[in-house]
């Protein structure tokens, strides 16, 4: 499902988006634009539709340091009355469009639709490849063959970005069900009511709007998968329904109560600690015995560090293709850096990653200095804090990288040149003695 980022400091207009196109597109709203930054850095997003007036960020300035990080989502500005040169520059600044306030739905839905289809355009289809030859990846791909076999439900539990949808596709693929229909939902980006009728499908006249019959996922999913992401958002009284069918193998649309037989896998996934919302009164605890038959757990890249030049080659070659570009290859260096990084956003971080380097990088071989001006300064404190390689080894990486030319070192370390030259007193680093 494509998602769409709504940022606006008016938490009434990222309420009315989120309840009007959230049964088509998966939404993240933000009042923060400096959250959204992060989010969209780490890989999120189709769309974006951003305010223009915030008092923390302008939606221009957000543009800005997007486009800096050479990311390429389409964004819709929104520009209240009177603002309207500051929308007309932003779109020379390469924003895709702007809307006025108070703007009709329809017309920002279709500027929404013609974002996509240029997105679309330049998207590779979805890989269904697995990359990793780590001792954790060989277990869950032993793990997904396993299971692939039978059709007991599934529960996939992992960080974001770490290949939980790739998973679920893969179970199916790897069944006696591939050929029949693999059907997703993600319960977390839906209003429950809908998610209700998504479901289970309705009969004309179940309620205002049900102009004709329509078959819920249940039925599209019959003899084949269906995937519920995000199954941790899924309201309490929903959660019955959804054991009852669990149990019964049967549904009843919405406004008919004929009970249709459905023959379908479940595949499950959240990045959610289900055990604890369970505690909170929030999971009911049947559900969770019944979907978890057996668990699948997708590592965090950091956990199998050592698949990340695989990784890399495999994405430089993807993007080369959809971008018509000549392949690249990573320093050493700079893949010792990728190797340390926490990737708080796994494995689509990275595949983000390389992809802007493929754009924006003139050099044949990725340098150390490319990663670090694309890695953001809230990555990059990450990398030292959380990987704990010493400031010290850092330092004296960079300074030999970099010749040891102290202004070159500074910059890429992202640090005043002053307080370089403390931290090399500090830790006693003098030319001569490396
Ligand atoms: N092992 C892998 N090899 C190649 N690509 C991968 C691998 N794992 C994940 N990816 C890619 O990383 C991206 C994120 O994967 P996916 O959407 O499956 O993650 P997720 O766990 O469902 O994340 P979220 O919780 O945010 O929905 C996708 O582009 C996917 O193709
Ligand atoms: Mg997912």
């Amino acid at each position: 499902m494509k998602e769409i980022i709504v940022i606006d400091d008016e938490e009434k207009i990222l309420r009315i988006l989120s309840s009007t196109f959230g049964n088509e597109y998966k939404i993240a709203t933000f009042s923060s634009p400096t959250n959204a930054f992060k989010y969209i850095i780490e890989g999120h997003g189709d769309v974006i539709i951003s305010d223009i007036k915030m008092p923390e960020m302008s939606g221009t300035e957000l543009l800005k340091k997007l486009k800096k990080k050479n990311i390429r989502i389409p964004i819709i500005l929104i520009t209240a009355f009177g603002s309207l040169n500051e929308a007309t520059q932003a779109i020379k600044e390469g924003a895709f469009e702007y809307i006025e306030k108070p703007f009709s739905i329809t017309t920002l839905k279709s500027m929404i639709e013609k974002a996509l289809k240029l997105k679309d355009k330049a998207k590779h289809r979805l890989p269904i490849e697995m990359i990793g030859k780590s001792q954790p990846m060989k277990k869950l791909f032993e793990r997904i063959r396993k299971i692939a076999k039978v059709s007991t439900s599934v529960l996939i539990m992992g960080e974001t970005g770490t290949g939980k949808e790739l998973v679920a596709y893969n179970i199916h693929k790897y069944s006696p069900r591939a050929r029949e229909p693999f059907v997703a939902i993600n319960c977390s980006a839906i209003p429950s009511e809908l998610l209700e009728s998504e479901l289970f499908g309705f009969s004309k006249g179940a309620f205002t709007g049900a102009i004709k019959d329509k078959k819920g996922k249940f039925e599209m999913a019959h003899r084949g998968t269906l995937f519920l992401d995000e199954i941790g958002d899924m309201q309490y009284n929903l959660q019955s329904k959804l054991l009852r069918v669990l149990e019964n193998k049967t549904i009843e649309r919405l406004g008919d109560n004929k009970p249709r037989k459905v023959d379908v896998r479940m595949i499950f996934a959240t990045n959610k600690n289900l055990k604890k919302l369970i505690d909170k009164g929030l999971f009911r605890i049947d559900l969770y015995y019944r979907i978890n038959v057996f668990d699948i757990k997708t590592p965090p890249l950091r956990k199998h560090p050592e698949d990340i030049p695989d990784l890399v080659k495999y994405f430089v070659s993807l993007y080369s293709k959809e971008h018509n570009i000549a392949k690249k290859i990573f320093s050493k260096e700079a893949l010792e850096i990728l190797m340390k990084y926490s990737w708080p956003g796994n494995i689509r971080e990275l595949r983000n990653l390389v992809e802007r380097v493929m754009i924006i990088a003139d050099e044949d071989i990725v340098s150390i200095e490319t990663i670090f001006d694309l890695l953001d300064d809230i990555s990059f404190n990450k990398l030292t804090r959380e990987r704990e390689i010493s400031e010290k080894e850092l330092i004296i990486k960079v300074l030999n990288e970099t010749g040891w030319n102290q202004s070159k070192a500074a910059k890429i370390l992202g640090i005043g040149r002053f307080a370089l030259r403390y931290r090399m007193k500090k830790f006693g680093l003098y030319k001569k003695n490396f």
